[in-house]
């Protein structure tokens, strides 16, 4: 184990970011004249081979312990794995970006065999007024592959247990806490541990009644949103969260999880796009926390 590299700063006229090689992870950004959006655990890994608690850890090849519910590490070998910066600058729209590539020839050879497949994924961090993550992963092999894939998004929130996230009404999702097959109804709100993969598409909007801000979650090329929080008792066990701080924060992943895995054949590429926004709360979205 060695100490992480130092993060990377990506600053443009109407917002500032950080990201690491390692992992290829998103450590903060926050639009112009607005608090940080991303939330980082006091008590996250400082040193490589373990992942970070918070930020935006890239989940791949497979989601939590893969389909099987046997894969290790969890959330699959891209996040405790070091990529390689291949460009950064700034776009027309002055966005500042950086992209990182990973392929098999980075990963460790033990973990390569628990996905003996050719590969190349590229995250792209751009930063501005929004936050834009993109991960494109391309089959560069001759076998056809699936894969699970998020975006692990930490979100920094006043108060987890105040804050409503609305856009998943109607919605079927996999309880992972009950193991049952459910659909919410209204906002979602965190009333305990709460890890619900949804088979959705669209945004969610995140209504922070405390930090007085809407924060939009848009996203492209996925099928699955995935809320969680783990509550009090289980960041009680966990040795890289302060025993309070679950309440500064939910995640709110885009990706292709469990049920919706992404097929690659020979040559195909796949992109999964999610991009955050801040709004001010509405007096009407205020009004319902009292
Ligand atoms: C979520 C999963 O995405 O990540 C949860 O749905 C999991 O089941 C959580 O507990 C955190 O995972 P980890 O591996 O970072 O502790």
């Amino acid at each position: 184990m060695t100490r992480l590299p130092e993060p990377l700063t990506l600053t443009a006229p109407h917002g500032e970011g950080t990201v690491l090689s390692y992992g290829a992870h998103a450590m903060s950004w926050a639009p112009e004249g607005h608090e940080p959006v991303l939330w980082v655990s006091s008590r996250a890994a400082t040193e490589t081979g373990r992942a970070i608690r918070g930020g935006v850890p890239v989940c791949f090849p497979w989601f939590g312990p893969g389909r099987t519910g046997e894969m290790t590490p969890a959330h699959g070998f891209a996040r405790i794995t070091e990529w390689h910066l291949d460009d950064q600058g700034q776009d027309d729209a002055g966005n500042a970006f950086a992209s990182f590539t990973l392929t098999p020839q980075d990963v460790s050879e033990q973990l390569r065999e628990s996905f003996p497949h050719e590969f190349s994924a590229t995250l792209r961090m751009s930063v501005g007024s929004a936050l834009r993550l993109e991960l494109s992963v391309t089959n560069t092999g001759e076998e056809t592959f699936e894969i699970e894939e998020a975006l692990h998004t930490c979100l920094s929130v006043g108060d987890a247990t105040r804050v409503r996230v609305r856009g998943l009404d109607g919605v079927p999702f996999h309880d992972k806490v009950t193991k049952e097959q459910r659909t919410q109804v209204g906002d979602l709100t965190v009333e305990g541990e709460t890890d619900a993969v949804f088979a959705h598409r669209g945004e969610v909007r995140v209504l922070d009644p405390d930090l007085g801000r809407t924060l939009v979650v848009s996203k492209e090329g996925s099928d699955s949103t995935v809320v969680w929080n783990p509550w009090k008792d289980k960041a009680v066990g966990m040795s890289d969260f302060a025993d309070d701080e679950w309440q500064q924060m939910l995640c709110v992943e885009a990706g292709n999880v469990m049920g919706s895995p992404v097929r690659l054949a020979a040559g195909e590429s796949h992109v999964l796009a999610q991009v955050i926004e801040v709004e001010p709360l509405s007096e009407d979205d205020a009004a319902l926390q009292g």
